[in-house]
């Protein structure tokens, strides 16, 4: 049905149940699809050659329009931070208070770089971001096929769009929502706009009267991609789901991560780059 399914990188716990899905979701008709995924680290790549690639908030933190000191700063926050983010052993509650304060503290020093909405594009081609490899592909089919690609991220707004644009597959049905900075009249960062998302409230509690998801009710076959365990509920409170298939890339902490993340994931994707498995089960949809 799906070759790419057989690839060593893919883990799932109920195969017969994930095949299950997957040709409901074909016999529904690609009329009723829609796509929702994160964007760090899951239409971006973790790793290239060993290297840790950059989330958006990286390619910030990393850029030079950063003082020296702020980039040390920011630093410290992510080694503080992240790994009480990926902690298996820390519950949701316990995390959810905790990112708040870091995506509040890592704000509060990016706004105080004043950084100029004209920089933007300058430091995302600077950077090291990379989409995972088949995005093109991925971006084109849903494009070709008219379904819509919602793009949930708690990252920078500003930087996955840019990012997308950059990489010429902005189209007409992707929409993103995440944090977004404003900028006052001379172009210069004053704060970023609320709500404020970050890796656990992600869900309905953003999503809320968003016209979004009425006008796709009749949507009700769903692809979700994530990479954190806060992204298994993007599609929570969505109208009329009637089969929804959620695939969930474990990059780091493998190990220790895999029997959450297979809990969590009707089909989980261990240490792979690549859009592979998304683009063969669309390829086997569409
Ligand atoms: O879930 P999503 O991929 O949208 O979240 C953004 C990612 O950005 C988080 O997984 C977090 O590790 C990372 N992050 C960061 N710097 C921050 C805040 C979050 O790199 N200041
Ligand atoms: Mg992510």
């Amino acid at each position: 049905m799906v070759p790419e399914l057989e690839k060593a990188t893919v883990r799932i716990q109920q195969p017969e149940r994930v095949m299950g899905i997957i040709r409901s979701i074909k016999e529904q008709g690609m009329n009723k699809l829609q796509v929702i995924s994160d964007f760090d680290m899951t239409l971006s790549r973790f790793g290239c050659n060993g290297r840790r690639c950059p989330t958006s908030h990286n390619i910030l933190d990393n850029s030079h329009v950063i003082s020296e000191d702020s980039k040390k700063k920011l630093k410290d926050l992510l080694h503080y931070y992240y790994p009480i983010e990926i902690d298996p052993n820390r519950s949701l509650e316990e995390k959810r208070p905790l990112m708040v304060e870091w995506w509040t503290r890592a704000h509060e020093l990016l706004t105080q770089q004043k950084i100029q909405k004209g920089d933007i594009a300058q430091i995302v081609r600077e950077s090291d971001v990379m989409l995972r490899d088949g995005f093109n592909e991925l971006f084109d089919q849903l494009h070709k096929y008219n379904v819509p690609l919602f793009i949930f991220s708690a990252g920078v707004g500003d930087i996955v769009e840019e990012i997308i644009c950059q990489a010429n597959v902005f189209y007409s049905n992707v929409n993103v929502v995440s944090n977004y900075m404003d900028f006052d009249d001379n172009g210069v960062l004053t704060h970023f706009k609320g709500p404020l998302i970050h890796t656990y409230n992600k869900n309905n509690s953003i999503l809320q009267g968003t016209e979004y998801f009425q006008q796709l009710s009749t949507r009700t076959s769903i692809i979700l991609l994530g990479d954190s365990m806060g992204d298994v509920t993007m599609a929570d409170g969505i109208p009329s789901v009637e089969n929804i298939l959620k695939i969930g890339f474990l990059n780091d902490k493998v190990e220790e991560r895999r029997g959450k993340y297979l809990d969590a994931y009707d089909i989980v994707l261990e240490s792979d780059e690549t859009l592979d498995v998304v683009n063969g089960i669309l390829r086997y949809i569409l």
